[in-house]
């Protein structure tokens, strides 16, 4: 008969929405017992032992006031790796594979070892996807926060891709200048913090627990953009791409810096919900 811990009752009574409650539920399981998911059916009259019952309780507090799943458990699907995530960095979001798709897509036009640079790595998500798919991708990834460098580290190791993914830690480009200061990259991707300081979707969600600093410039939301793009062409190889993720209402922003940049065959790129969400621009080929 089943008791007040038996799997099912568990998940039957928390206030949890039902697929919060099933993942976090699987976490403990997969964590305690290295049981999969599927116990959760198969073996739903089981009793948690007391430090299992204790974690659930635990995780399911924590998601009652906000935390972000991902944060509890510890990763997160992005593209087709699996990240460690941790309150050092983003998580990823499913918008931004839409750089990770331009990049693979110049890397296979090109059909040769491409130099490619990842500007605010966070935990890697970008690089660490490109790479993952193309193995004839050398990456560069950067990142100003040294926690979310650590992070990213982990990640690449984790994907056995610590020998075509660099790390470097500094204020965008100048990240470059001790180990690679005359690279130049077939393609950029970045996605910097777009968000203006005082927007309210800053405290709201999984936003009020992630850090500011991969959120917000502090300022009109454009500005890590703007030096993004700005220095664009010194770093990339004639005809180079760069690509950039921002905000739904930033597209014409986006583009107005890239045709100040010199930057050409400037295109916009629409999310799943129909938002413009990246910009890409080309350098001269000649
Ligand atoms: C929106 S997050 C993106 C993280 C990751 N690329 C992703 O898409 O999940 C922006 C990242 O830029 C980093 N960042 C913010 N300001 C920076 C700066 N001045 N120079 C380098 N990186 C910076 C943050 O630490 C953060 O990891």
């Amino acid at each position: 008969m089943s008791t007040n811990t038996s799997l099912r009752s568990l998940l039957s009574g928390s206030t949890l929405p039902k697929n919060e409650a099933k993942i976090l539920l699987a976490f403990v399981l997969e964590k305690h017992y290295q049981l999969p998911r599927s116990a959760l059916l198969s073996r739903d009259e089981m009793e948690l032992s007391p430090q299992a019952l204790k974690q659930w309780k635990d995780v399911e507090a924590r998601r009652l006031s906000g935390e972000p799943i991902a944060y509890l458990i510890g990763k997160r699907g992005f593209h087709e790796i699996e990240l460690y995530v941790a309150p050092g960095v983003l998580i990823p979001r499913p918008e931004t594979e839409i750089l990770v798709e331009i990049a693979l897509r110049e890397i296979q036009k090109l059909n040769r070892p491409a130099n490619i640079l990842d500007l605010g790595t966070g935990s890697g998500a970008i690089a660490l996807a490109i790479a993952h798919l193309a193995s004839q991708a050398l990456v560069i990834a950067t990142d100003q926060s040294p926690e979310a460098l650590a992070i990213a580290k982990m990640n690449a190791e984790q994907l056995g891709l610590t020998d075509r993914v660099q790390f470097s830690e500094g204020n965008w480009y100048d990240a470059l200048d001790d180990d690679h200061p005359s690279t130049q990259f077939d393609v950029i991707i970045s996605n910097p913090p777009y968000i203006a300081a005082g927007d309210r979707h800053l405290n709201e969600g999984d936003l009020r627990f992630e850090p500011a600093s991969a959120l917000t410039d502090g300022g009109t939301g454009l500005s890590c953009l703007e030096v993004i793009i700005s220095q664009a062409d010194l770093h990339l190889k004639p005809g180079g791409i760069i690509a950039v993720e921002h905000g739904f209402d930033q597209s014409d922003a986006t583009v107005h810096l890239m045709k100040m940049a010199n930057l050409q065959d400037i295109q916009v790129y629409q999310d799943l919900a129909g938002h413009s969400r990246a910009t890409s621009g080309r350098k001269s080929a000649t």
